[in-house]
């Protein structure tokens, strides 16, 4: 087994580009630094992330809506937001714990903070800038947002008028965000274009500490419900100096990278900071009339925010399992049924054509149902292997006893055990098993076949 927290990044990079997770961006070229294509693999664990937090924050909840705002937004909401002024004076990084520091602030040359070394110092602005329409002149400056959170802070009062939520309630999306990070690194962990899944949680004042506790747990287990470690993950308060000028309160829940514990995901107690700014700039009020105590306020808002890309790779380095195979290392990804990007593989034992018939229509079957792969080339063994290091959970195979008895072999990818089944019950026991049924609960006329 690999021991917990220790897999190589060398080893998560090396099955990424191999398998096809991700890949280096516009590689042809030289790669473009920072930037990512997430092959076939990637794309689908990239989405089974993404499904899981709407399932999580919006479909099995009544009180988070979605919503889907654009990236280029009115150049005021940077101004607003305090990202344009916050951004555009001489910065030094920190190349260890990446803080950043106004040169001014600084007493000596190491960072405050950790004592790392400095970057030079550089006039620097996070976001990346662009025109809009034909002509390049400031009046037509637009920015590539650096946060999906703005979206939705411009957008409360519409959502407000236009469902039936009253407060509390949040809005989420999920989408593409752009820093021009100064340092970056550690695979997808930093990049400069990534994407995050946030949600504004608008509370009475006076409960937010109520609810920023709620969602500390909320968004901790939800890690933990989809196959991390509990002992990966930790949870770390900001402290005075590390706040971000709008927060009352932050958490991070960090991960044991393979690079160390870095932040997962920030979860902050942002006050009235955001709405009271954009009705300041906008000069239309964001207050919110409570019906019921006929009070009216500014509401806070708490703000869980991940990142996909540093969840999928949080959920790849804890997923890796190297172990003992006969006379060679089974290589495995644990990954949770539902964030597998295949779920199934169907193998017929050979290229016999009555087998590969069979083979092809429980393929065509299952294929209605979830992502499933079809694999014929090599032995059975190496079949089992390439879909064990991608972690697909279950192998369908169909044997020549099958034509017979119309009976197929399920083998689970972590025990390896297996169990036969009619055709007819198939679908029905591979949808229990990847809901998390233990393999040995049989459907009728189902037997263990290995144990
Ligand atoms: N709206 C608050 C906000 O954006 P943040 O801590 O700057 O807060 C939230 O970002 C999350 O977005 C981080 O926890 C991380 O998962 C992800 N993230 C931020 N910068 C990133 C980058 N350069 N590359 C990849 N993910 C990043």
């Amino acid at each position: 087994m690999t021991e917990p927290g220790k897999v190589s990044m060398e080893k998560i990079v090396s099955l990424c580009q191999r398998r096809g997770f991700i890949f280096p961006s516009s590689e042809i070229y030289g790669g473009l630094s920072s930037c990512w294509d997430y092959g076939p693999l990637g794309v689908e664990l990239k989405r089974n992330i993404k499904d899981a937090w709407w399932r999580s924050v919006v479909q099995e909840r009544d009180d988070i809506v979605g919503l889907d705002a654009s990236i280029l937004m009115h150049p005021q909401t940077w101004a607003s937001s305090g990202h344009l002024e916050g951004f555009s004076d001489p910065l030094v990084e920190c190349k260890n714990c990446h803080l950043r520091w106004r040169v001014d602030d600084l007493k000596d040359k190491n960072c405050p903070s950790c004592g790392g070394e400095l970057t030079e110092p550089r006039l620097f602005n996070l976001m990346f800038k662009t025109f809009m329409g034909p002509v390049e002149e400031e009046a037509n400056v637009v920015y590539l947002r650096p946060e999906t959170a703005q979206g939705m802070f411009v957008n409360f009062q519409n959502v407000v008028n236009t469902t039936r939520k009253r407060i509390p309630f949040g809005i989420t999306q999920i989408g593409k965000a752009f820093r021009n990070e100064i340092t970056t690194g550690n695979f997808v962990f930093r990049s400069r274009e990534f994407e995050q899944m946030e949600l504004e949680f608008f509370v009475k004042p006076g409960t937010d500490e109520e609810w920023f506790n709620y969602w500390l747990e909320e968004r901790f287990n939800w890690y933990v419900n989809l196959g991390i470690k509990k002992e990966h993950l930790q949870l770390r308060e900001h402290t005075k100096g590390e706040l971000a000028h709008y927060a009352r309160a932050c958490y991070d829940i960090d991960y044991l990278f393979p690079m160390g514990w870095a932040e997962l995901e920030g979860i902050a107690n942002r006050g009235d900071f955001d709405l009271v700014q954009h009705a300041k700039y906008s000069g239309k009020s964001l207050d919110y009339f409570d019906d019921e105590t006929k009070e009216r306020f500014v509401p806070y808002i708490i703000e869980p925010s991940a990142g996909v890309d540093r969840s999928a790779l949080a959920f790849l380095c804890d997923a890796y399992d190297e172990e003992p195979a006969e006379d060679e290392i089974r290589v495995l990804l644990h990954l949770h049924p539902s964030l597998a990007p295949i779920k199934v593989a169907v193998l017929p034992l050979s290229r016999r054509e009555k087998l590969v018939e069979a083979a092809k229509q429980v393929y065509a079957d299952l294929r209605q149902c979830w992502i499933v792969d079809y694999d014929d080339a090599q032995s059975i063994g190496r079949r089992y292997r390439r879909q064990d290091e991608i972690g697909t959970p279950f192998c369908i195979t169909i044997d020549f006893q099958s034509l017979e008895d119309e009976q197929v072999t399920i083998r689970e990818r972590d025990t390896m055990k297996q169990i036969r089944v009619p055709i007819s019950e198939l679908k029905a026991t591979l949808a229990a098993k990847l809901s998390g049924e233990d393999l040995f609960v049989l459907p009728p006329g189902g037997q263990i076949w290995k144990e």
